[in-house]
């Protein structure tokens, strides 16, 4: 069946998706079912009841998404799941899922790398990716700065050595008192803050390398909170919102410019949850620009899990050739270019 059609599957988080992309580049159908609501009460996502609910609703959400398409599972080319990386329990519900479906309906099968899926958000809204370019992935699991060569070729410039960027906000929002996931909420909390009113460590910024480091600014932001507490003095939470945000952006916006300016590549991409912030995006756009690179980042509602993404990446990864079979497993430690 040559319809370009793909059904992407993501259970690799808290989110169980499923759509349904024609191309690789256009978006049929794109099915989210978020758990926020269920986790929000433990500040953040508790494995067992995420693979529960990714047991619950798999076959539900993949039908939504064949439904909202209007195409049956005889029509699609493909299936596309993400296997890697993300908690093990919740992957496998996807990945079994996938399996069984290939299978049943006789489909060929690819398993998606959950960071390249991300990239390819960008590929979903008529943006052109044109490599060699350098990307930052920053989401609640990952800070990556890849250098992409060549589509599907990454070289890992750097990452971060602890914390990654969008956990750095949702545990500093966690002792805020503020819901899961933290990175929309401090930025809301943000807003109108005075962004060098606290003087926030920015980790790993001297020196040559790529890589990242967030637990001096956490232990920065709770330390300044704590301290707050018992001077009874009250914290002024729109300029320590401000500050803190401001901390990550700043390094995340200096280290890839610098990225790009070292590999002299004309194109820079963002993608992951953390993508989403505005004031990120806006301030990236603006470095970009005064060094003449173009920016690509990916709709809002595409920066965070989708299956779309996926769909997108899955695509490409089976007009490259490849292919999944039955042995395909969850890998929750999975980095890119390691399949
Ligand atoms: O990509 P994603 O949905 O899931 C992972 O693969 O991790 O990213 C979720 C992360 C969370 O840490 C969340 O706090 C952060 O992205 N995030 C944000 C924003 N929206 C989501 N961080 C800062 N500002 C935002 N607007
Ligand atoms: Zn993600």
């Amino acid at each position: 069946m040559k319809s370009g059609l793909t059904l992407g599957i993501e259970t690799s988080c808290d989110e169980t998706a499923a759509a349904v992309i024609k191309g690789g580049r256009e978006i049929l159908s794109n099915v989210v079912l978020s758990q926020i609501d269920i986790h929000q009460k433990y500040g953040g996502v508790v494995p067992e009841i995420a693979s529960r609910h990714h047991i619950e609703a798999v076959f539900p959400v993949i039908q939504e998404a064949l439904q909202q398409a209007q195409v049956g599972l005889d029509e699609i080319e493909v299936i596309a799941v993400t296997y890697g990386p993300g908690l093990v329990g919740s992957l496998l519900v996807g990945v079994a899922a996938a399996k069984a479906l290939a299978f049943a309906a006789d489909k060929p099968l690819v398993g998606v790398n959950h960071i390249e899926g991300h990239i390819y958000a960008n590929f979903l809204t008529g943006q052109e990716i044109k490599p060699p370019l350098v990307c930052l992935t920053v989401s609640g699991g990952h800070t990556d700065l890849l250098l992409i060569p060549r589509l599907g070729e990454y070289e890992i410039l750097g990452r971060t050595r602890d914390d990654a960027a969008g956990e750095a906000f949702d545990k500093v929002a966690r002792v805020l008192g503020l819901p899961y996931p933290g990175g929309p909420q401090i930025e809301r909390l943000a807003q109108g803050g005075n962004k060098e009113a606290i003087a926030f460590p920015r980790g790993l910024l001297d020196g040559e390398s790529f890589d990242f480091s967030f637990s001096g600014l956490k232990t920065a932001a709770l330390n300044y909170l704590n301290e707050a507490k018992q001077k009874r003095q009250e914290v002024p939470l729109a300029d320590f919102a401000a500050s803190f945000q401001w901390a990550i952006i700043d390094v995340l916006t200096q280290k890839l410019m610098a990225a790009a300016q070292a590999y002299g590549v004309d194109q820079v991409i963002l993608s992951g949850g953390v993508a989403a912030n505005k004031t990120f995006r806006e301030h990236v756009a603006a470095e970009a620009a005064a060094r003449g690179k173009e920016l690509l980042y990916p709709p809002v509602h595409l920066c965070t899990d989708n299956a779309a993404m996926i769909g997108s990446a899955g695509y490409f990864r089976y007009l490259a050739g490849q292919r999944s079979d039955y042995s395909l497993n969850a890998v929750a430690n999975l980095r890119l270019g390691d399949d």
